[in-house]
């Protein structure tokens, strides 16, 4: 079943969830996320329990009550920067394109300027990912959140 066709939640993390955060974060796949190696709890509580709001926001991904995953927005002056991150299993059907949909309706209700992501240029799965859901512009890469920006390609 696609993602688009079961019900995805951005749930705001917050002390309570250190369990299923730590849980989420000992997955292979988190190795290397925030710094080398797995995060201690002491850095889960630091970066990912709502420590840092109003600046950064970080969200478990839930999908149909499961996590399968994580995000965060983070203040980029008047704009915002995200990270996501899917556990392996969850990948491939149409949950990363429910998120960044998800994101980008809290972006626009919070008048934000501008959305962006910094994929690493190696990463070429990340970078068409981004590019598949709008995001356009190498290195940095913007998704257009007004029309100009579409007609005249701006990238911030
Ligand atoms: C990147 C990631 C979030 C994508 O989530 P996902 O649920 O697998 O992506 P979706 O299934 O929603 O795919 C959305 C679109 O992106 C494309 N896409 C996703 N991963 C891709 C890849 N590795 N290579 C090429 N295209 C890809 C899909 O083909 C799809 O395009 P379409 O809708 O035009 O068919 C997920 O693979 C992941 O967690 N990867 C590891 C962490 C990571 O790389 N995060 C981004 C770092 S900045």
């Amino acid at each position: 079943m696609r993602g688009s066709e079961r019900a995805l939640m951005l749930r705001p993390t917050t002390p309570d969830d250190l369990l299923e955060v730590r849980a989420l974060f000992r997955d292979p796949a988190f190795e290397g996320w925030g710094g080398p190696g797995f995060r201690s709890d002491s850095q889960l509580r630091e970066k990912y329990l709502g420590a840092r709001l109003p600046d950064v926001e970080c969200f478990l991904v839930e999908v149909d009550d499961r996590v399968v995953g994580f995000t965060q927005l983070y203040a980029d002056g008047s704009g915002a920067g995200t990270d996501l991150i899917l556990l392996p299993a969850e990948r491939g059907a149409g949950v990363g394109r429910q998120v960044v949909e998800a994101l980008l309706e809290r972006i626009r209700a919070s008048g934000r300027t501008h959305f962006v992501v910094d994929p690493s240029p190696e990463d070429r799965g990340a970078v068409a990912f981004w590019r598949a859901v709008g995001f356009r512009g190498r290195g940095t890469m913007a998704y257009p959140l007004q029309e100009t920006d579409e007609q005249q390609n701006v990238v911030r």
